[in-house]
């Protein structure tokens, strides 16, 4: 059949959308139409197949912006047992019509019937690199827009469903995902990061192989268990028997973040026939959002990506994106403050002449903010009351908090506080006025976990009391930044004040309840600056990011742990977020290691540097020690938190060494940061060849801390230094070094 083809090209500077359509009223023009998507090195495309189904067609390195991709044709059945919906590789499958691998979407209707088929009806150009699509149920009043859009520098592309019922009666959703990502047959390595408390953003990888991988948080946060990101690495040694390892700087990867701090879930498929799927949104475990008829459900963003520059490529642009499009100050926050946060000194005895003491101690470094951390509110001494009474106890602070800032501000530094606005001890003022405020099933134990409760954020009032105590902390008090804190996971979380058929919305509804909250302070106080805290990396994921300038990793700040944890956690994250304090030695988690103060410090300065030791009893030579290196990481703070990063030497995997190096966006300067654990058998620190720098440039050597071997020159090309490479000095145990590369001109 001769087919009459439209073709819109909206050229972008650097990005293109290209719809192919055709004309309307043809039965079978449909099933010609491509969409394409062109955006930094890649290139992303789909279309409508024979029978109505949104089908991938492409994800990949760029295309020339003149090549085809081929129509769209649905896989056809391999077997009785296995049904060409199945085997075709949707974008976002309805389950039904016999689908075995995983839906985007599922649910119940009124009737009792399950089953859903979503089929294409049009596309509509969002903007200039943005598009939206319109599935509908074969038969059924189920409207789902598809939404996409390609960042045009990075290529990522950020993909999110809304899901209308428009049928006469309620519908309940049981699994919504954001997207789903089909990818071209190969064999495939997958990398995902796992934890626990004080022991997140462990890098795990393993081959795909057939079944599904299920990566999730089902506490109602985002968790320390499993963050929402991972990176698909194609696996170039497919013909030999060897182990399969994901390649640092070489290599095709896709990856992806879900922008989600509630209950999440990613599942990689590898189906019966190879094709590799990965699918990502609410986590359906114990889901089940009730849409009444004209009410919609928005899924969080699946943010996806590709790179032909290894694992290493694929975290630089994603740091990009993030910078660029996703934090509140994007696209050019600001370096985060130098902080100083006593909650290792001195824990819940907080007072004002305590902390003005450390204050004075900490200006004296170099410190550009003092935060005063857990214990100055309601009647905490402890962790078994007070929270949820967010008035300033009156025996530690007797003149309320505006002296204890004065003196912060008068010594040159802002001043940040602590709060857990989400929490209360059942021992509170607030408890006991409000008991039906928790999480809880009405008859049933309310489990307590570090003697709190969660308050159920999804209610209005709790929303109101909760936005209103933080509005008028922040209009009564100059504070510049909160330290937003979060210590427990959910349990029991029933919500009885609706009925219960809506009563699981608590899923959807609390974290949009949160991030409206954070949206609304920022509105309202512009200046604020937000960390998002839970008992360390807890809640870390592109969604609570789009509202917090930073994120507290680990409650671990054991130096040698934070090096791999810092590695893993710079995979999914930028280092401009990734706060990193430098405290007591020994470290009271690994309480016989003990390192020195440049160690420690050089592990901070990799990410946003922060101060937790007790500063009373340090000596002259600690305070001259890391008020010289504060100075040194302030001259550089631009380049190691912003630039573009390289894991030269990755301390995973029980490595002696490690050593990351970031490059500035205009590749002028360069910093490398070095550690060794213990030197073994005498052997010499690896040969550091630099990355990143322009191979024609002369480019200076400044020492931040350590040496190099004899012969090292202090100025060579951007080639010698790559190429080359220079053999530093560093031996013995937990040892460090750093150094700066400037461009001359
Ligand atoms: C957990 C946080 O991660 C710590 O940094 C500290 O703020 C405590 N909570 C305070 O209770």
């Amino acid at each position: 059949m001769k087919l009459t083809v439209r073709m819109r090209l909206f050229s972008i500077l650097f990005g293109t959308l290209l719809l192919v359509l055709l004309a309307p009223g043809s039965s079978s023009a449909r099933t010609e139409q491509v969409f394409r998507l062109d955006g930094g090195n890649a290139t992303y495309a789909f279309g409508v197949n024979e029978r109505g189904e949104l089908q991938t067609l492409y994800w990949g390195g760029r295309l020339g912006p003149h090549d085809s991709v081929p129509a769209a044709h649905s896989l056809p059945e391999w077997a009785s047992f296995d049904s060409p919906n199945t085997n075709t590789p949707q974008e976002y499958a309805g389950w039904g019509a016999g689908l075995f691998t995983e839906p985007a979407l599922k649910v119940t209707f009124a009737d009792g019937n399950r089953d859903l088929v979503l089929h294409f009806v049009r596309a509509t150009p969002s903007g200039a690199q943005s598009l939206e699509l319109l599935l509908k149920d074969i038969s059924r009043e189920i409207y789902v827009t598809l939404h996409y859009s390609i960042d045009p520098e990075s290529g990522i592309l950020a993909r999110f469903a809304s899901i209308e019922n428009r049928q006469k009666q309620p519908v309940v959703i049981e699994q919504a995902a954001a997207a789903q990502w089909t990818l071209p047959p190969a064999r495939y390595t997958l990398s995902y990061l796992t934890g626990r408390w004080a022991g997140e953003w462990t890098v795990n990888q393993e081959p795909i192989q057939g079944g599904e991988r299920v990566i999730e948080s089902r506490r109602g946060t985002t968790g320390h268990q499993a963050n929402p990101w991972f990176a698909i690495s194609r696996d170039d040694s497919q013909n030999t028997a060897g182990p399969i390892t994901a390649d640092e700087e070489h290599g095709e990867v896709w990856f992806g973040a879900l922008a989600w701090s509630g209950s999440w879930r990613i599942t990689v498929e590898h189906s019966q026939l190879d094709a590799v799927r990965v699918t990502g949104g609410f986590n359906p475990f114990d889901f089940g959002y009730e849409l009444k008829p004209g009410e919609h459900l928005e899924t969080p963003v699946f943010y996806g990506g590709y790179s032909d520059h290894g694992l290493g490529g694929a975290s630089r642009l994603l740091h990009r994106f993030e910078i660029a499009h996703i934090l509140p100050h994007a696209p050019d926050p600001k370096p985060r403050p130098v902080i100083y946060n006593s909650w290792e000194a001195t824990e819940f005895n907080v007072s004002e002449a305590g902390q003005e003491a450390m204050a004075e101690k900490a200006a004296s470094l170099g410190v550009d903010r003092f935060v005063m951390d857990d214990g100055w509110f309601g009647q905490r001494k402890d962790d078994h009351a007070g929270l949820g009474d967010w008035y300033v106890n009156s025996e530690k602070f007797p003149r309320g908090l505006k002296p204890l800032i004065d003196k912060v501000r008068s010594l040159g530094m802002d001043f940040g506080l602590w709060v857990e606005p989400e929490m209360v001890n059942p021992d509170s003022d607030l408890y006991r006025k409000h008991p039906d405020w928790v999480l809880n099933f009405p008859g049933r134990p309310r489990s307590e976990q570090r003697n709190q409760l969660v308050l159920n954020l999804a209610r209005s009032d709790v929303r109101q009391y909760i936005e209103g105590f933080l509005d008028k902390l922040l209009t009564d008090n100059d504070i510049a930044f909160l330290k937003w804190d979060y210590n427990r996971n959910w349990s029991e979380p029933g919500w009885d004040q609706v009925p219960v058929d809506q009563q699981r919305r608590v899923y959807v509804e609390f974290i949009r309840n949160l991030y409206s909250i954070l949206a609304d302070l920022r509105q309202k106080h512009p200046k604020i600056e937000i960390e998002s805290c839970s008992g360390g990396g807890g809640r870390v994921d592109l969604g609570i990011l789009h509202y917090t300038d930073e994120v507290w990793p680990s409650d671990n700040t054991d130096p040698f742990d934070r090096l791999s944890m810092q590695d893993g956690f710079s995979y999914a994250y930028p280092p401009q977020v990734m706060m990193a304090w430098v405290t007591d030695s020994p470290h009271w988690l690994n309480n016989r290691r003990t390192t020195s103060l440049s160690y420690r410090m050089l592990s901070s300065m990799q990410g946003s540097l922060g101060i937790g030791a007790n500063l009373n009893n340090w000596t002259p030579d600690d305070f001259a020690t890391a008020k010289r290196l504060i100075a040194d990481y302030h001259s550089v703070q631009r380049t190691i938190v912003g630039g573009d990063l390289y894991r030269v030497i990755s301390p995973r995997g029980g490595s002696e060494f490690s050593a990351s190096e970031t490059v500035s966006g205009d590749k002028n300067q360069a910093v490398l940061f070095a550690f060794t654990h213990s030197t073994q058998e005498g052997r010499d620190f690896p040969l550091l060849q630099l990355q990143g720098l322009e191979p024609d440039a002369e480019y200076k050597l400044g020492w931040i801390e350590g040496k190099a071997l004899p012969g090292t020159p202090e100025s060579a090309s951007g080639a010698w230094w790559m190429r080359h490479g220079l053999q530093l000095d560093l031996r013995g145990d937990f040892q460090a070094a750093a150094f700066r590369l400037d461009r001359q001109r």
